[in-house]
């Protein structure tokens, strides 16, 4: 399943490339060891490993908020957005003024950050909540508000660090179905933080397995049966399982 190539930054086919790109924080503490991956264009690159091992500080150095302390990081765009853990909406706008707010910043004209800013919504299924307060909406819905608001700026590269982390099972594999469905739509490269292998098989096209003492990578598993852009393609829910069972695995391993 595994092969020598996956993972290894190739200039051909990367949107974010780590060259040996190590972090050594302020305090002398060395959160990762000198990392090797490459984060291929239109594909989602999945971390998942240990609390502790570095997932955050290499998502921040790939958006441009941590500098490597040895080694590169070099990404092909500017165009990006980010959507943590927490939905972060302003709580005195409403749905459609919260969705267009990053594109208003952007400074994209107001006709066509209407125009994205709809299409986002409906795209999440939030239709109907235009004038809605966030107070007035779900957990799963405010999450979905701000899946909106990202691809309104129309990112290349959407940067997640557990998005979906605070969400029921449900709510949270209906969120994940909504992240395909949009990027079949616009194509955006993904790198996507999880503590859920099965969030991690079911989104990534390749997923890196990280560990602790310094932080880095230990293995990067291509999938056996990854997102297709083709929307009636059907996965292989076998090759995913054993896949699933595979990681988890590897990541029990790091506790003995
Ligand atoms: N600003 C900082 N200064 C010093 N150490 C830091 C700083 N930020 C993070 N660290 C340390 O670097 C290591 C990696 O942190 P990071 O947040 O990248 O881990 P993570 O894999 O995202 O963990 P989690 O799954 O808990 O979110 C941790 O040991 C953390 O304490
Ligand atoms: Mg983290």
């Amino acid at each position: 399943m595994t092969t020598s190539e996956t993972g290894t930054p190739r200039a051909d086919v990367d949107l974010v490339a780590f060259h040996a790109t190590d972090k050594v924080y302020g305090n002398g503490f060395r959160a990762l060891a000198p990392i090797d991956l490459g984060i291929r264009r239109g594909e989602i690159t999945v971390l998942v490993g240990p609390s502790g091992c570095g997932k955050t500080t290499l998502l921040r150095m790939a958006a441009g908020l941590t500098e490597p302390t040895s080694g590169t990081m070099t990404r092909d765009t500017d165009r990006m957005s980010y959507v943590f853990q927490d939905p972060t909406l302003l709580a005195w706008r409403s749905v459609q003024a919260n969705v267009e707010v990053i594109a208003k910043l952007q400074k994209v004209p107001r006709a066509e950050r209407r125009r994205r800013a709809e299409q986002a919504i409906t795209m999440v299924g939030l239709d109907g909540f235009q004038k809605s307060f966030p107070r007035e909406l779900s957990g799963g819905m405010k999450m979905r508000a701000s899946l909106a608001r990202s691809v309104t700026s129309d990112p290349e590269l959407l940067l997640m660090d557990e998005p979906f982390a605070a969400l029921d099972e449900f709510t949270r594999e209906k969120m994940g179905a909504e992240l395909l469905r949009l990027w079949r739509e616009k194509r955006f490269s993904v790198l996507f933080i999880t503590h859920s292998i099965y969030e991690a098989c079911t989104l990534g096209h390749q997923i890196a397995i990280m560990n602790t003492g310094p932080g880095h990578i230990v293995e990067v598993v291509k999938s056996p049966s990854p997102p297709s852009l083709d929307p009636t393609f059907e996965r292989d829910e076998r090759a995913l399982r054993a896949l699933q069972e595979q990681i988890s695995i590897t990541l029990g391993s790091f506790r003995e």
